[in-house]
Parts: structure tokens; C-alpha cells; sequence
């Protein structure tokens, strides 16, 4: 595997992304940064590329790819011949692109099929972040990127974690740091008399709601309704680490007495092999409580506590199990605001049932 460190504002940048985009141009595979997560990049027209990547992923068959484009103009050779987007789509692109938010518009045969199997629909979206950009307009084509670790382990957000995860199965990785948002892009899908979304991420239902004049709900499966998901991957166990995750939302007291019956619960004490914990919570909340010694303790500052769980939670989760820790205990967020809805969604998958109102 090539490795690019790449830094928009040193010397040997459009070297470095020229290189990497004559892979994308040969069908080759190459990861790179976006603002959200870090995403494997194919030529999205490719449909032999496009195969690799779910074969790089271990990734199953059926779950669609996002593509990424780099300007508007990008998205018109997507689409059927003739269709346009629609006012409410266009108002969308106009307030959110480039950024964390995905569209679902009808395909045209240009799309490789394996982009989005049993659809007509594919999702787009424009990265905001530089080496993204610059990658795609040199590579000349849109870039089909799902999130760039085996599926079923949390999305990387450093090259690190790429390595981890895909070290082996693809060519090449441009290396730009850490991902500056850390949960993935909003997907979603506007009907006649109503925006869907389907997957929770960086744009906020509130901010969408603000550019809309038709009601903006999230997808019934999300909701907890007994219906399969409109965005398939959010069907499987995702976003997970080794360690068991359990979290609870609420106020204070009341998580940390539920944090405290876990810890100090006899069977789970004294339970072969021992329990290793650790706690991700509000810094004030860590200073206000005691804990069991040996427990491993995650702070987040409590003003800001939404936004850095994001950042930092899935390289949280891969750090916890580099250690060896067997349970991670998550202060939660509210669920019903910003990026909270985002981040409780990947906890709540994560936790796999271990999630607590309280
Ligand atoms: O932030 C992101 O979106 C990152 C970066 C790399 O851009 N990408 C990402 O891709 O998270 P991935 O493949 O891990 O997740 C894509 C999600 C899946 O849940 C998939 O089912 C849904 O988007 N999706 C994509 N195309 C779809 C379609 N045509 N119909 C329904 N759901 C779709
Ligand atoms: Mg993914």
C-alpha cells in the first residue's frame, strides 16, 4: 500500500494528489480523509473498482455506496438524461454543500451498478474537506467511498485506523490527519411533502428544518419502529467495538448510580476473566463523582461535550480495545438535539441494547 502524508499547504501536496488520483484514474483503491470519517475511495463509474472496495470491506453486497462529487456540475452525468433536481434538493445543496450531508437522487447507467445494488436511487454528497476535493477533480471522475474500515468496526478517523482495519487490501492512502466532525454525513431523501432522513449525522435535523418548507421526520426504523431501515447499512451491527458498550442518558445522578450498580456489581467483579471498564463522560461530571479505582476514566469538556463524544468516539472505541478494556460506560447526550441525534444513534448501535433512558 502507497502511503501519502498530504497537507494542502506544504510543498509536494498536488504532487502527492496527482499520484494518488492516477490510482483512482487505474481502478486501484485509495482511502482518504473527509471531514466526517475516512472514506475508500473507487472511480464510482468503475464497476470492477467499485467491486473491490466491497471486497477490501469485507462489506455486504447489498449496502450502497455513497459518491462523492467535487461541484455541482459532477452531479448531472449521476442523474437520468433530462432529470433535474428539484427547488427544495437544489435549497438543500445550496445551504449544505460542501458538507456532511448525503442525497438520495435517481441513478443514471453511468453509476456502476454495484454502487447501489436492488436501488434505483444512488446517495451523493460533496466532502468538504480539501484533500477530498482535490483528490476527486484531479481524479477527473466522482469517487464512490463508503467509510474506510472493515464492516462492522467503528469508522476510522485517522490514518491509523485505516491501517488497522485495511492495511493489506487496498493501494494506496492519502494521510491528512484526523477527521474533523468524526460521525458520518447525514443521509437523507426529499419527497413531495417531506424530507426523510435516514441516517443521522453532521447536518442536524434543526438546520435542514431551517432551509425546509415540509416537515423533516426521520426514518420510522429510527424511531424504533418494527420496519426495516430505508438505508440499508443501518441494518447491521455497526460502529462496534470488541468491548461491550453500555450507555445511559438522563441527568447526572441518575446515570452515575447506574454507572456505579454495573461497576460494583458482584458477578460482574468478580466475574472470569474481570471486567476492565472504562467511563466516557462530562469532565464536570467525572470531578463531581468517584469512581472504583483501576476504572479508566474519558473526559470530555462538559460545554462542548456533544460535539468532541463525536470527534473522539469511534478512536475512543479502537483505543479501548487496544487496552484491552472489556466495558465501556457512556454518559450519554440528548438525543433530540444537533449532533446528539447522530451520536446517540452510533452509541445506541454500538451498545447493541446495553442503551438506557434513565
Ligand atoms: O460521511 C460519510 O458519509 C462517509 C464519508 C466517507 O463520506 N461515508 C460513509 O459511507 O459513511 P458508508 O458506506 O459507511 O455509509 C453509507 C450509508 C449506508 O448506511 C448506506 O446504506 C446508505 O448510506 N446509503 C447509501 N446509498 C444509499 C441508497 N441509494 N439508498 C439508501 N441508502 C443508501
Ligand atoms: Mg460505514
Amino acid at each position: 500500500m502507497k502511503q501519502w502524508v498530504v497537507d494542502e499547504r506544504s510543498a509536494g501536496f498536488d504532487e502527492s494528489i496527482r499520484a494518488a488520483s492516477q490510482y483512482i484514474q487505474q481502478g486501484k483503491l485509495v482511502a482518504f480523509p473527509t471531514e466526517t470519517v475516512y472514506g475508500l475511495g473507487a472511480n464510482a463509474l468503475d464497476e470492477t473498482a467499485v467491486r473491490r472496495v466491497f471486497a477490501a470491506k469485507h462489506r455486504p453486497a447489498d449496502n450502497p455506496l455513497i459518491v462523492h462529487i467535487a461541484e455541482v456540475s459532477q452531479l448531472t452525468p449521476l442523474l437520468p438524461s433530462g432529470y433535474a433536481p428539484s427547488v427544495r434538493e437544489r435549497a438543500l445543496m445550496e445551504a449544505f454543500w460542501p458538507g456532511p450531508l448525503t442525497m438520495l437522487f435517481p441513478a443514471s447507467a453511468a453509476v456502476a451498478p454495484s454502487v447501489h445494488p436492488g436501488s434505483e436511487l444512488v446517495g451523493v454528497r460533496m466532502p468538504a474537506h480539501p484533500i477530498a476535493s482535490a483528490l476527486i477533480r484531479a481524479s477527473g471522475c466522482p469517487i464512490a467511498a463508503p467509510s474506510a474500515n472493515r464492516s462492522g468496526r467503528p469508522s476510522p478517523t485517522s490514518a491509523a485506523d485505516v491501517i488497522e482495519d485495511l492495511a493489506g487490501e487496498i493501494d494506496g492512502l492519502l494521510d491528512g490527519g484526523a477527521c474533523g466532525i468524526g460521525v458520518e454525513s447525514t443521509v437523507l431523501t426529499v419527497l413531495e411533502d417531506k424530507v426523510i432522513i435516514l441516517r443521522p449525522g453532521g447536518i442536524t435535523q434543526e438546520m435542514i428544518s431551517d432551509v425546509m418548507d415540509i416537515p423533516v421526520v426521520y426514518d420510522a426504523h429510527l424511531m424504533g419502529a418494527d420496519k426495516p431501515p430505508l438505508a440499508p447499512g443501518m441494518r447491521y451491527r455497526h460502529y462496534a467495538p470488541d468491548a461491550r458498550v453500555h450507555v445511559w442518558w438522563g441527568e447526572a445522578p441518575d446515570i452515575y448510580a447506574a454507572m456505579c450498580t454495573l461497576l460494583l456489581d458482584e458477578d460482574s467483579m468478580y466475574s472470569h476473566p474481570p471486567m476492565r471498564p472504562a467511563v466516557i463522560a462530562p469532565d464536570d461530571f467525572l470531578s463531581r463523582y468517584t469512581f472504583p479505582s483501576g476504572v479508566r476514566l474519558i473526559p470530555f469538556h462538559h460545554e462542548m461535550y456533544a460535539d468532541e463524544l463525536a470527534q473522539h468516539l469511534y478512536s475512543q472505541l479502537r483505543a479501548c480495545d487496544h487496552d484491552g478494556i472489556t466495558d465501556i460506560l457512556v454518559h450519554g447526550v440528548n438525543p433530540a438535539r444537533g449532533i446528539g441525534t447522530a451520536v446517540m444513534n452510533r452509541l445506541q448501535k454500538a451498545a447493541e441494547g446495553r442503551s438506557f433512558r434513565v
